[in-house]
């Protein structure tokens, strides 16, 4: 069962994040530019609770600054440059609000994937909630699926926003991961591509659920799952798909 439109589906992983630093708005628009029909980003909450796009809880690896997302506030994170160590040289970009991202697939018309990813365990459900006040009104206007490797996370939305489409994350092979999956009402199951070996990937595509794979970068992976009846890839090559023989 494929939840997506295509056959094959492409999900830019934290925007164009070789072109541009990642989960920034530059990298969301040239993702979208390049053709990506969806992209991914990382949600957590600052200190006064906002939902803001950021991977680490740490600000170190993007801005070299020893301070944590969940310590501060949106105010001071945006005195912060996320792009100053940027792998091809400085530029200046900051941490987007969760909203601002929204807006940005709304004026393309394209999807986007979620994933609510708390600085702490124990903010998960809080992360979830937060995240859903600024989600909610975008539902029914652009195509949007919210993922978590955090099951508290998705149990908040599978219990308070059941309309939405959600993404179990999985980073290794679990035994019950159809059993979880059915709790939680969940629509798609992302996986490593690591542990993705052929039994995994027969027993994971035979099921109902869309199966997706991260992070995919070369061509020939990309075929070998797409063969293997894999519904997508997160990339961190926008037009991978472009180059892949399906
Ligand atoms: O959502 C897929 C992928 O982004 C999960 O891993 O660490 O890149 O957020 P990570
Ligand atoms: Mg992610």
């Amino acid at each position: 069962m494929s939840l997506f439109a295509t056959k094959a589906l492409l999900i830019a992983h934290r925007g164009a994040n070789l072109l541009a630093p990642e989960n920034t708005l530059p990298a969301f628009a040239l993702a979208y530019e390049m053709g990506a029909a969806w992209v991914e980003c990382d949600v957590a909450l600052t200190a006064d609770r906002v939902p803001v796009v950021l991977h680490d809880r740490d600000l170190w690896r993007t801005a070299r600054v020893h301070a944590k997302i969940d310590e501060l506030n949106y105010d001071t994170l945006q005195s912060y440059n996320v792009g100053r160590y940027f792998a091809t040289g400085a530029v200046q970009a900051t941490v987007p609000k969760l909203e601002e991202l929204l807006d940005l697939a709304l004026q393309y018309g394209r999807g986007v994937n979620i994933e609510i990813k708390p600085a702490l365990s124990d903010y998960a459900a809080a992360t979830a909630e937060y995240s859903w006040k600024v989600i909610e009104p975008y539902l029914d206007r652009i195509p949007i699926l919210v993922s978590s490797f955090e099951l508290e996370a998705l149990r908040w939305y599978s219990d308070y926003a059941p309309k939405v489409n959600l993404g179990y994350l999985l980073w290794h092979w679990q035994s019950n991961w159809e059993e979880t999956a059915h709790s939680l009402n969940v629509s798609s199951i992302h996986c490593n591509e690591k542990f993705l070996t052929q039994k995994y990937l027969n027993l994971l595509t035979e099921s109902k659920y869309s199966i997706l794979a991260y992070t995919v970068n070369t061509v020939a992976r990309a075929e070998e799952l797409f063969a293997n009846g894999v519904d997508g890839i997160f990339s961190d090559d926008p037009q991978l798909l472009s180059k892949v023989s399906l």
